[in-house]
């Protein structure tokens, strides 16, 4: 079942005070968030009307819980083709980009055997939104060139199509296989692949993704995993 809300503080947030109220596959979205959480305890800013915001739950056994944001960046990538045709690129692990900016964020987050993926897509924010919140590095799909000039239509539309890639049909492979069967996909859409990147503790030449979602990284003390944390890429977001 999908939820829509007229807003609420974050959608991963209402997810968990909810779970006992909601079953495998269930998603809720908004447009307008009021306290949304990114990656590495920061916050997710809001602009309402032009964004989505949506979370889905995954209430199921999963062979590699660590690969999920993977997995969903690769959800999120095949929703936003399928209802703009633009197919954003990967920068590792989650975020969506189009033409060097970010678009999609993503935070996962977990409660005991609750697996949560929590998908921001910037819709309609005017060029202006980024410069006054000083996101130089941010972009929309308006401002990529998909017709959004109906934010809320198209929100609309990227919500069930992900309710469908999330649901348990949809997720069986991923659950039961793993990052595996789609090691492949992630490392055609992975921005960093040949780039030189820069993560806590070193830097070096991006090779590719294993098949746990792990960046491989070449670098002069040898060949290095990165498991998490963040990672630039020379030459994307003015590094
Ligand atoms: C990031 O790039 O730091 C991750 C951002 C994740 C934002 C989404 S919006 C829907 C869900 N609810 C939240 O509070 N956060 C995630």
């Amino acid at each position: 079942m999908l939820h829509y809300l007229s807003e609420t503080d974050s959608t991963n947030t209402w997810v968990k005070q909810h779970l006992n109220q909601l079953q495998d596959g269930d998603g809720v979205y908004t447009q307008n968030q009021t306290a949304g959480r990114g990656r590495l305890g920061r916050q997710w800013k809001n602009m309402p009307g032009c964004g989505l915001y949506y979370t889905v739950l995954l209430r199921r056994p999963m062979k590699d819980p660590a690969a999920l944001p993977l997995y969903a960046s690769l959800a999120a990538a095949g929703a936003i083709r399928q209802l703009t045709g633009i197919m954003p690129q990967i920068k590792w692990p989650n975020d969506l980009l189009i033409n060097g900016k970010k678009v999609t964020g993503i935070l996962c987050e977990s409660v005991g055997e609750n697996y949560l993926c929590g998908i921001g897509i910037n819709l309609a924010h005017p060029q202006s939104y980024f410069q006054q919140n000083d996101l130089p590095h941010g972009t929309s799909l308006l401002l990529a060139g998909a017709d959004a000039a109906q934010p809320a239509r198209l929100a609309k539309q990227l919500a069930e199509y992900m309710q469908q890639l999330f649901s348990p049909a949809q997720t069986k492979a991923f659950c039961e296989q793993g990052f595996v069967p789609f090691c492949e996909m992630y490392n055609q859409q992975c921005i960093n692949l040949g780039k030189q990147v820069f993560f806590e503790g070193g830097n070096g030449v991006a090779e590719r993704v294993d098949e746990h979602g792990h960046l491989l990284v070449r670098t002069e003390r040898g060949n290095l995993q990165v498991f998490t944390g963040e990672v630039s890429i020379q030459g994307i977001y003015g590094c």
